[in-house]
């Protein structure tokens, strides 16, 4: 590799990978509350004390002391370099690398994607110059689909007959098994022939733009309305979404994803400019799917149906999504009037109506809460208690941090206070694990340690500002800390640990990172006194400064108003 690797390339990077799963790949992870444990792999034990946290995207070990993000697991894990192992994630995630030197793992399916390839283009070009194409691009047309989205979309014709693509790809018994292999093949009655015939054709790209399935649609009613690639080595329904590379390529920063059921809705939406569509492929929404989602974006809205089995899929992504909700993440549902799929609606109401429509959707809080609660008589009491142990299961499958502590607060209000238990979990176990004591901590240190445990602080209004008169290293990795925060909501602890080049001070807030901090829902208060004493400290400063010089008329009258609040300060103590 030549050359340094941008820092950008990095935070992006790791806002995609998940620690737990790098990590679980090599060293068997059990699930211990919000965390994951194993047995140390960098010191001899026997009882595991080794700690993955997937909210800060971080390990630690207790025994030992070995700590750090993905990037640094696989440093010392796979004995990788630095680039070595910046290269092996961005691999593991379909990133592509400035100057990467390809290599292969596993069973080599290039031949697989090379024909996925060819297919794509074959039927693409049906699309613009086979005989019978016309009906398909009038059909296309018909449903209010441009030349231009169709390209964006290489979608595609499947002319009708049994053996064109066969014929065209399939030459010599070694093609053949190759296209049965991609799923382009059927057979019956012992004979193989074309999968898809006299249909439009979806192609599904992965996040690295190969292709790896199809869709096909009728134009008219025949049945099955729509034909889909099976599963084969490249393509597994539950992982991929049809949209995510086409929404990726159109858009830098995409603020949110909307899910929706069809191939149609998500090319439909694109035609009216809502570019960041994707479209599940006929199966319920997997944790794999949401994952690949939450690394694209902060905030996912699941569009369903108004009618009742639209509700009951909406509560079924509300249930997959919980435990994949750490701070950062966010999801909203979006129910459509009844009789309507977004692309009927947004042909109906346009852009501007149906954007207004995501920005309103119901957060995922409203929905659980509002759900649960025509449930239970909330006018009673005994109807509230019952809101409160209606509501517990699916509080408790939030990962710790603050949007469940949120959710807890919410639940206190809606139920009233009384029936609470109050301390979440892992207050408790906080305190046993010891560590330096946090009063002890000078104020920077605890308001880095804060912002990096609780990302959201730096998104907070009216901050103190006028500790950054401070200059020392503290204050300045601070104040870069709030900067970059203020830019990204969406980074985590380890992207942020990470984004320093300095060896010593990844360290540092490595071991900030993992502070007991013993807060529960505090942390915004706790911030802001931090803050504070941090002004105090540099009124103090300035004003020591200000004592050596001797004579009053040295001073300006800015100065001079720092000395005064000096004296004020002392005497408020
Ligand atoms: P819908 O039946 O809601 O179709 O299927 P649609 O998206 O509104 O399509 P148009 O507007 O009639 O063209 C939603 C999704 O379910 C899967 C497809 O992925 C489709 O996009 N599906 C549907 C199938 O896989 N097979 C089918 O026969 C029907
Ligand atoms: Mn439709």
């Amino acid at each position: 590799m030549a050359g340094r690797i941008p820092p950008e390339f990095i935070d992006n990077l790791l806002s995609r990978v998940d620690v737990v799963d790098i990590i679980n790949q090599r060293v068997p992870l059990r699930r211990a509350g919000h965390e994951y444990k194993a047995c140390c792999p960098f010191h001899d034990e026997k009882t595991p004390s080794f700690t993955v946290s997937p909210n800060k995207q971080f390990y630690h070990c207790f025994g030992c002391g070995a700590h750090g993000t993905a990037l640094g697991f696989l440093m010392e894990y796979d004995r990788l370099s630095f680039p070595e192992a910046v290269e092996e994630l961005a691999t593991s995630v379909g990133l592509e690398m400035p100057d990467s030197i390809a290599f292969q793992q596993g069973p080599d399916n290039r031949p697989l994607y090379e024909l996925m390839e060819k297919a794509a283009d074959w039927y693409s070009k049906q699309l613009r110059q086979h005989p019978e194409a016309a009906r398909a691009r009038e059909y296309l047309q018909q449903r209010g689909l441009s030349g231009e989205i169709a390209r964006d979309f290489r979608m595609g014709f499947a002319p009708p007959g049994w053996n064109n693509l066969m014929e065209h790809l399939g030459d010599g018994p070694e093609k053949l098994r190759l296209l049965e292999k991609a799923g382009l093949l059927s057979t019956g009655k012992g004979r193989q022939y074309d999968r898809f015939r006299d249909r439009i054709i979806f192609p599904i790209h992965d996040t690295r733009g190969r292709v790896v399935g199809f869709g096909g649609r009728v134009m008219g009613e025949d049945t099955p309305k729509y034909l889909n690639s099976p599963e084969t080595p490249v393509f597994h329904k539950g992982k991929e979404l049809y949209g995510l590379y086409e929404a990726r390529k159109a858009l830098k920063d995409i603020d949110a994803l909307l899910l929706v059921e069809g191939y149609m809705d998500v090319v439909a939406l694109a035609q009216h400019g809502i570019r960041n569509a994707v479209a599940t492929l006929g199966t319920a929404t997997t944790p794999d799917h949401l994952e690949k989602l939450f690394r694209t974006t902060p905030r996912v809205i699941f569009c369903f149906d108004g009618d009742r089995a639209g509700r009951e899929a909406g509560w079924k992504a509300l249930e997959t999504s919980l435990p994949l909700l750490r701070d950062g993440r966010q999801a909203a549902f979006l129910f459509l009037p009844d009789g309507e799929d977004p692309d009927s609606l947004v042909r109906q109401i346009g852009e501007q109506d149906f954007r207004e429509r995501m920005q309103q959707a119901q957060p995922l809080s409203e929905f659980l809460f509002s759900k649960l609660s025509a449930q239970v008589d909330m006018s009673t009491l005994d109807g509230r208690a019952r809101l409160v142990s209606l509501a517990r299961p699916y509080i408790d499958q939030l990962p710790a941090g603050v949007f469940r502590d949120m959710m807890e607060q919410e639940l206190a209000k809606r139920s009233g206070k009384s029936i609470l238990r109050k301390t979440p979990a892992n207050t408790v176990r906080r305190n046993i694990r010891g560590g330096a004591r946090p009063t002890l901590m000078k104020p920077v240190h605890r308001a880095i340690a804060l912002l990096l445990q609780y990302p959201e602080l730096a998104q907070l209004p009216d901050l103190p500002e006028n500790w950054k008169q401070q200059d020392n290293p503290g204050a300045r990795i601070l104040a870069r800390l709030l900067e970059i925060l203020r830019a990204h909501p969406n980074y985590n602890t380890a992207v942020l640990v990470e984004h320093w080049e300095e060896d010593d001070i990844r360290h540092h807030l490595g071991k900030l990172a993992l502070a007991d901090l013993v807060v529960t829902d505090d942390q915004e208060e706790q911030f802001r006194g931090c803050l504070l004493r941090l002004e105090k400290e540099a009124r103090q400063n300035s004003a020591s400064r200000l004592r050596n010089k001797l004579r009053p008329s040295d001073m300006t009258e800015e100065e001079k108003n720092l000395l005064r609040q000096l004296y004020s300060d002392k005497k408020n103590r």
